[in-house]
């Protein structure tokens, strides 16, 4: 089973705080869901392998420690993943970014797939897929499937908000991916609302309704 881990930093939880409050406006809420974003790039980024280089100091020659190994690609899934690819990329300023559009059918609750664009080499780069929202794990899962049809093996979810039911969904699905999450809810609403959540995070980043 891959790992999954709640980021409690005190940081990303009293930023999480700001943008759950539903009197956070449009500005605010997508500058802190970046802010969010970079922190939580800092821990999902923790186990990137380094090599050994030697570069010359002012002083003298030195061993020191490089990243090596895979590259990353982010994939937002659209809409609301865009909001946390800036934040990552200020960390990762190399990745490439590939998009997978998936909207959800508002009676079923159903993902389906309107668009995607990928780096030509997603088999040979470490993914993180990024969504605000795991609520029902439908579309993570099915953005998850897509990627694997196209080669991709090396992923990690990260979520701003997941709810148990979504994580569950996930693991079961796609048992290889490492989920990243800033906060684990109560419960999914009937409507496939997290709860208490923060509302719907694409309206909430992009002024919508
Ligand atoms: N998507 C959202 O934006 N919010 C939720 O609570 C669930 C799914």
């Amino acid at each position: 089973m891959g790992k999954f881990q709640v980021i409690d930093h005190p940081l990303i939880q009293h930023k999480l705080t700001i943008i759950r409050d539903k009197d956070c406006g449009t500005k605010v809420f997508r500058e802190v869901v970046g802010e969010i974003a970079n922190l939580m790039a800092y821990e999902v980024s923790r186990d990137m392998p380094l090599e050994d280089i030697e570069i010359e100091t002012p002083m003298t020659k030195s061993i020191q420690k490089t990243l090596t190994g895979k590259k990353v690609a982010i994939i937002p899934i659209l809409r609301a993943g865009i909001g946390m690819v800036d934040g990552i990329l200020e960390l990762i300023p190399a990745a490439k970014v590939g998009h997978i559009g998936l909207f959800r059918d508002e009676e079923t609750l159903e993902p389906h797939e309107y668009f995607i664009k990928l780096p030509e080499d997603i088999d040979n780069r470490q993914l993180f897929i990024v969504d605000p929202m795991l609520a029902t794990g439908g579309s993570a899962v099915m953005a998850i499937d897509s990627l694997k049809k196209r080669g991709a093996s090396n992923m990690k979810f990260v979520c701003l908000v997941a709810a148990p039911e979504g994580v569950k969904t996930l693991q079961d699905a796609h048992p290889d991916v490492d989920i990243y999450t800033a906060a684990l809810d109560e419960r999914l609403n009937e409507d496939g609302y997290i709860v208490p959540g923060l509302g719907d995070a694409g309206d909430r980043l992009f002024g919508t309704k």
